[in-house]
């Protein structure tokens, strides 16, 4: 008998990509087969994102794509959850223009979705489950996993920063730590089926562990208990066959003196942070409640720099928040130049429904945000462009992930500061860390030869 099929569509950060390896692993051990095609599927899943409004808007866009295939086959479910779902005014639109939807779940409860799934698809019904908040995290929920050699690895959920333009805090929860057992306990698995590359997951990675010496489990006996996230670096670099550490994303004001000697000595943790800034000026900073001033985020990169001078800085930046002059602007393209990021992401401020700068006097004309965000990118493409020329001629460690989106026979891969390359290869390279030497070096990305390779 023919399997019944799923399709999962994932919206936003790496958090909600982790999650629908979460869900596909849980379809996966329901009997269902994954396939690409979102309009044959049985099942059709929406993860949704709700950090800026054009995620909102794409999302609306794909389920009305849906509506009329889902009313011609009864048989058929469509399932929506993720960020957006844990909004009351979102739940509201869904029932109001997509009564249709059959399932309706949010962030807090994942570990339900085979149940509610299964009462779904038994009795016919529609169901709408959403937690207000996160309880325990539960532990060993299945995973089908997008790649082979890298990973991505939960370490924390939920955010307490409350950063006054983020919906974050009311979408994902209070902050929980994983125990650092469980943690390591995973990457160990990950590392005997071959997985090379692990990427550790949080909002706050930087306060990993807080929740749980607050909850009074902070124990120094065993040196795990008590395990900070610098700690928890230096036990992962331990693991034999994890061969590059990365992690997501870090907030500068809880950044340790501990994790800045990490980079001193840790084996394989990748020289590269994406450290946000958010803006250059004290005022819009402090009115973004970030807790750091542009002085104290330059002297945190002073001492990166000092301990590893070749580490790659990325970050993120709103244009156009509230408030923001021309002069608070002006500090944040002088950052941009002090700093001279290898690369960075660079958002026009969008307001949310229920933060607190949705109601801040001084909201910044379309106009100003866009001249100021265009401004700020021509800035950071022209630094871009110089620091990449800096690659040319090297020959650099590049772990290889597969053939490029246009031409099977240039396959494509990250160096340790995570640049893209592009080289000729072949598929057997996929997934191995190869010597390759930069022949070309553009802005955004870079051109090699793997070094010792003679089968052209
Ligand atoms: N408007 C624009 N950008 C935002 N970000 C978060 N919330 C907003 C918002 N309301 C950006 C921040 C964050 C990144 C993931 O998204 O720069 O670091
Ligand atoms: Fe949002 Fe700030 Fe938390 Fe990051 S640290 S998730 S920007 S509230």
């Amino acid at each position: 008998m023919k399997n019944k099929t799923y399709h999962i569509i994932t919206f936003g950060c790496q958090m909600n990509e982790r999650d629908s390896e979460t869900l596909a692993g849980m379809l996966d051990t329901m009997g269902y087969a994954y396939t690409e095609d979102k309009t044959k599927a049985d099942v059709v899943l929406l993860n949704t994102c709700s950090v800026r409004e054009n995620a909102d808007k794409r999302f609306f866009g794909v389920l009305g794509q849906l509506k009329h295939r889902r009313l011609a086959q009864p048989d058929m479910t469509v399932g929506v959850c993720g960020c957006m779902m844990q909004q009351e005014h979102v739940i509201a639109a869904l029932k109001e223009k997509f009564p249709w939807v059959d399932l309706i779940f949010g962030t807090h409860n994942i570990h339900r979705f085979p149940q509610l799934l299964h009462e779904v698809r038994e009795q016919h019904v529609h169901l709408t489950d959403i937690w207000a908040e996160g309880g325990a995290i539960v532990e060993q929920l299945p995973a089908k996993r997008a790649f082979s050699y890298k990973a991505y690895v939960n370490i924390m959920y939920g955010c307490n920063n409350f950063c006054t333009y983020c919906i974050v805090p009311y979408t994902r929860g209070r902050e929980r730590s994983r125990q650092p057992t469980e943690i390591l306990n995973e990457v160990r698995r990950l590392a005997e089926s071959g997985t090379k590359e692990i990427t550790l997951l949080g909002q706050n990675v930087n306060s990993y562990g807080k929740s749980r010496y607050e909850a009074g489990s902070y124990c120094m006996d065993d040196g795990v208990e008590g395990m900070d996230f610098a700690g928890l670096i230096r036990a992962i670099d331990k693991v034999s066959g994890i061969e590059r550490i990365r992690f997501m994303t870090s907030h500068p004001k809880d950044i340790s003196t501990d994790l800045i000697r990490a980079y001193g000595d840790c084996e394989h943790l990748c020289r590269h942070i994406h450290l946000p800034v958010q803006s250059g000026s004290d005022r819009v900073l402090q009115k973004m409640n970030r807790h750091y001033s542009r002085d104290q985020y330059l002297e945190i990169i002073d001492r990166l720099r000092k301990i590893c001078p070749s580490i790659a800085v990325t970050t993120d930046i709103i244009v156009g928040f509230p408030g923001e002059t021309e002069e608070d602007f002006r500090d944040t393209l002088d950052l941009v130049k002090k700093v001279r990021y290898d690369s960075a992401f660079t958002f026009l401020y969008s307001p949310r429904k229920g933060t607190p700068a949705e109601h801040f006097a001084d909201q910044i004309s379309q106009e100003v945000r866009h001249d100021r965000f265009n401004r700020l990118i021509e800035e950071i493409h022209r630094i871009q462009g110089e620091k990449s020329l800096d690659y040319q001629g090297k020959v650099l460690p590049v772990l290889v992930e597969g053939p490029s989106r246009t031409r099977s026979d240039v396959f494509t891969g990250r160096t340790d500061s995570s640049k893209v390359v592009d080289f000729p290869g072949a598929p057997e390279m996929t997934g191995k860390i190869l010597p390759v030497r930069i022949t070309r070096a553009r802005t955004f990305s870079l051109y090699g030869e793997v070094e010792g390779n003679d089968s052209e």
